[in-house]
């Protein structure tokens, strides 16, 4: 004889137990990987495909980062290293934060993390309770989203365009509940390659302070400046308090494949970061750390450098779609993305970059997947080739033509 126990258990609508926790379930992975796997997949044909879809510096790490790394290794340096990172890198950082971003950190406010992505999941992971809101300018990095519902929160999107034009606050303010808790701001954007100005982050500032609310700055694309300035809202009067940066290693010095960057934040945030990275991955990996050390340390023209690179092949990109009608207004202030509006070749990104790869051979990435703000345009990274910038834009070109 069953019972309603029994029944119930065996019912067909049971949710089974090997299951995700739930937190999981507004977590995606990222639409990039799609179209990269596409890629993958045409170059296996043996098709030559231009590269626009990336998110990462072309440019070699320097010499003198990868010798740092290299003595360390002969030094045995390979132990485990205080969770927080090794006292040298974080004295260079505390130095750099001060002088370069204005922001008056102490060695006890600051973090050696796995990347900004490390960082990033850190700080959300440390202040977000289930429900809370994240007012987050968009489009956005897609994984910030993610990171964001991951942690329990839930991301609620303003659009930056509107924002600038009609007023940070008042667009802000439009947004927020009782649940908001936290600003994202992330300047340079990626990736519309906007640069918020002095003005605009004093508003995001006034507002965070006039509701009590956390910032999670996202400075990842700190050093790569074309026209503006890189402010820092940490550095604002009153706004040390209640912001958590994240920086990155991986833009400013060609070093994504290291997992370097770091956190900065008073207490009680750093405590949350601490324990988040403790129980991680207990710190980053230790000669990795004397290579951050050398790029932070050492005198290197690395950065100029790089940073003339990127702005020459910035024009050729720009200029290039422009002219084709696919216009970039405003052009990228900083970053290495253009973000055109796409309208003469289509509504849906997600169609026009499919049949831009297919048809073209041209990989780049939809707007759509940056959020629905960022619908109506595409992403192409200008940190490729100038040669590969020429040719594909010749390609385009040609597709285009043959589409009237
Ligand atoms: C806006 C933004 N923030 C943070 C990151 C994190 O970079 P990483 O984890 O390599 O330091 C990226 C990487 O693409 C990014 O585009």
């Amino acid at each position: 004889m069953s019972t309603p126990f029994l029944q119930s258990d065996s019912s067909e609508n049971r949710e089974t137990n090997l299951r995700l926790s739930h937190r999981f379930d507004e977590v995606g992975f990222s639409e990039i990987v799609k179209i990269r796997n596409r890629v993958m997949e045409l170059k296996a044909e043996g098709k030559e495909i231009f590269q626009f879809e990336g998110g990462e510096p072309c440019l070699n790490t320097p010499d003198h980062v990868k010798q740092a790394a290299i003595k360390a290794l002969d030094e045995n340096k390979t132990r485990y290293a205080p969770s927080s990172g090794i006292p040298p890198l974080i004295q260079s950082i505390v130095k750099k934060l001060q002088k370069q971003n204005h922001i008056m950190a102490e060695s006890n406010h600051v973090l050696v993390e796995n990347g900004g992505m490390q960082g990033l999941y850190g700080a959300f992971n440390s202040v977000l309770d289930p429900g809370d809101e994240v007012l987050l300018f968009s489009p956005h990095w897609t994984p910030t989203r993610d990171l964001i519902h991951m942690s329990g929160g839930k991301a609620v999107c303003v659009n930056t365009i509107e924002a600038r034009h009609r007023g940070i606050k008042s667009c802000l303010e439009n947004h927020r509940t009782t649940a908001t808790r936290v600003i994202l701001l992330n300047t340079p954007q990626n990736p519309t390659g906007i640069v918020f100005t002095r003005d605009e982050i004093q508003e995001v500032a006034d507002f965070a302070q006039q509701h009590d609310l956390i910032v999670i700055a996202d400075e990842a694309y700190e050093d790569l400046v074309y026209t503006g300035e890189h402010i820092s809202i940490a550095s604002l009067p009153g706004m040390f308090e209640r912001t958590i940066s994240v920086y990155t290693l991986s833009k400013s010095y060609a070093m994504t494949g290291w997992r370097i960057g770091y956190a900065v934040a008073p207490e009680p945030f750093i405590t949350g970061l601490q324990k988040s990275t403790l129980y991680s991955s207990n710190g980053v990996s230790t000669p990795t750390q004397w290579a951050a050390l050398a790029a932070l340390k050492e005198p290197s023209d690395f950065k100029e450098i790089a940073l003339e690179g990127y702005r020459l092949r910035r024009s050729l990109l720009v200029d290039g779609l422009n002219l084709l009608g696919l216009k970039c207004d405003p052009p990228p202030a900083g970053a290495f993305y253009a973000f055109p509006e796409i309208s003469k070749l289509g509504t849906s990104s997600s169609q026009v970059a499919r049949q831009l790869l297919d048809e073209a051979h041209i990989a780049t990435v939809p707007g759509i997947v940056f959020g629905a703000e960022g619908e109506g345009h595409l992403r192409f990274s200008f940190s490729v080739a100038p040669e590969l910038i020429e040719r594909g834009l010749e390609a385009l070109s040609t597709y285009m033509r043959n589409l009237t």
